[in-house]
């Protein structure tokens, strides 16, 4: 039986409060969330429309993908004008309709603020191009190598050099990601000062904060220096992660004067009480620390080493336990998210990735900081199954063969029939060969005990446990066996069982606890000082009430 004793304290840091603590984030992938006009593609009318079941779902903080004019060459991450709307997705009346109907709903808004690139269609990078140098100096420009190629090693991406030659002028422009998506230069302070307008006018629209695309990326080395090579590059034809990893990332990103642009941000946040949260996609937890540590940084970052982890107890626990000691209290625990496999497909598929799933995501909730759903996790979806003549993912069409991101992306399912309740048109991704009439919101509804159920089971109690764990209760990881992991915050304690059966937990003071909520299968007794988690489950207790629900 795993003995479950008490470990190190991990303390979240001493933050003042603000309205986004104790918040559960839900990420909305634009595109792909609900159609109101028949075009195949989601907008923002679509968006309001469904507030009201994100409201009722316990969400408090509303992500929503980029939705600007752009050419959709990376779908909607190449903005050609960061003040406005893509008709596409509706216009700014559409957008204050969703920030209102939002706060009436007692939600917020977070958008998506894409400073690291615009698109090549922005009126800045076609300036840049005619030659016009104050907006030449919004981006990063080289002159070739000796050999007349690009200025250095660096890799896009989304494969290739991060190099893209303009032929008129005979220098080099750098894109981390497609050619069309040439990167800002942040060593300009013009370019500080149109974001700072930018961020003014969200702002003062209602919006509640930002979630900041490749928040680490957003400088890099002023020499321009090679990144050395930390293994042999893979043979023509690999995929571009694979090129990636071939080198360390010593000088195209985190470089140190990346804090000085979200110091910046910060004291402008503070105006409007607004929320900054990075995509700071670095996956050892240590280089977190200093986005988050400090506050006058970023409010939050996402933790992107949690959706790597394997279904292996001993993982789970030293990645969110590293996590947790770098993250200070201030990380966003991403579920899944449109860049990465739903958790339900990580996780195994089947009704096994499903209950994992939940698993994970009760483990998360008890985390200090912000747990976030992408959409269809409440409903335990897999990643859907497009084939490869249906790729519109840039990563998948550019490069074939590789794993792109169309998976994750697929339309929401709202009901049965032949457009799901997503769009009375055509999608413009399919919905996956594997999605059926009984895994969408309407049949799930009528199912007492489905996925969405219990997952509105699992937000409603954090919510109530909530402003126990706000005044800073720090987490102890409790020892456990091979298969269990568990933590104690507070009053509150989750053990998850990534064995194959079931587990007894003995818990610390026993009499203490009673169980309220269980990922799958029924809420177990406390019986002679221990408590038994099913496999694939997890089980969380508290001290405060004994009132099971
Ligand atoms: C971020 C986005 C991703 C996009 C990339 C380039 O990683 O999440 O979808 O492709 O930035 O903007």
């Amino acid at each position: 039986m795993p003995d479950v004793r008490s470990g190190v304290g991990e303390e979240p840091g001493d933050r003042p409060s603000a309205w986004w603590h104790g918040t559960v984030g839900y990420e909305i992938y634009i595109r792909s969330f609900q159609d109101s006009d028949g075009d195949g593609v989601g907008d923002l009318e679509g968006i309001r429309r469904r507030l009201p079941y994100l409201a009722e779902l316990g969400i408090d903080l509303v992500w929503i993908t980029p939705f600007y004019p752009s050419p959709q060459a990376d779908h909607g991450y190449d903005v050609a004008d960061y003040v406005d709307v893509d008709p596409t997705f509706g216009d700014l009346a559409d957008l204050d309709r969703v920030v209102s109907d939002c706060h009436d709903l007692g939600m917020r808004l977070v958008i998506d603020l894409v400073p690291n690139h615009s698109s090549s269609e922005h009126p800045w990078f076609r300036a840049a191009l005619a030659g016009d140098p104050h907006y030449r100096d919004h981006y990063v420009w080289a002159d070739p190598a000796p050999d007349g190629g690009p200025p250095n090693n660096w890799v896009s991406n989304f494969g290739g050099p991060a190099w893209t030659l303009d032929e008129r002028s005979g220098q080099y422009y750098m894109h981390l990601f497609l050619p069309e998506q040439p990167d800002l230069n942040w060593a300009n302070p013009a370019v500080h000062d149109e974001f700072d307008r930018i961020l003014r006018f969200w702002f003062e629209r209602g919006v509640d904060g930002v979630r900041i695309d490749v928040a680490h990326s957003l400088t890099e080395d002023p020499q321009l220096r090679d990144n050395p090579r930390r293994a042999a590059l893979p043979p023509a034809g690999a995929a571009p992660s694979e090129v990636w990893d071939a080198y360390e990332h010593r000088f195209d990103q985190d470089q140190a004067d990346v804090l000085d642009v979200f110091r910046r941000w910060n004291a402008l946040a503070a105006e409007h009480d607004a929320f900054l949260v990075g995509e700071v996609y670095l996956l050892e937890p240590d280089l977190l620390t200093r986005y988050v540590a400090d506050q006058d940084g970023l409010h939050s970052s996402f933790a992107f080493p949690a959706l790597r982890t394997a279904w292996d107890a001993g993982d789970i626990r030293t990645t969110l336990g590293a996590c947790v000691t770098a993250g200070a209290g201030a990380l966003s625990w991403p579920l899944s998210s449109h860049d990465d496999p739903h958790a339900a497909s990580r996780f195994g598929g089947g009704d096994r990735g499903r209950r994992r799933q939940l698993a994970y995501l009760t483990l998360l909730c008890a985390l200090p900081g912000i747990p976030f759903l992408f959409q269809g996790d409440e409903l335990g979806l897999e990643n859907g199954v497009v084939a490869a003549g249906h790729a519109a993912d840039p990563m998948a069409v550019r490069n074939p063969g590789a794993a792109g991101r169309d998976g994750s992306r697929t339309p929401m399912v709202w009901e049965p029939g032949p457009g799901f309740g997503f769009t009375t048109g055509e999608p413009w991704l399919p919905f996956g060969s594997n999605r059926r009439d009984e895994d969408t919101v309407a049949a799930q509804l009528q199912q007492p005990d489905s996925h969405l159920d219990r997952t509105r089971r699992l937000l409603a109690l954090r919510r109530e446990l909530a402003p126990c764990w706000d005044d800073g209760a720090s987490v102890t990881w409790l020892e456990a066996t091979e298969d269990v992991v568990a933590l104690q915050r507070g009053d509150t304690l989750v053990a998850l069982n990534a064995g194959e059966t079931a587990a007894r937990v003995r818990l610390p003071d026993a009499g203490r606890w009673h169980p309220r909520y269980a990922s799958s299968g029924g809420i177990p007794e406390v019986a002679d000082g221990a408590v038994v988690v099913a496999p694939d489950a997890a089980v969380l207790l508290v001290t405060a009430s004994p009132s099971a629900s």
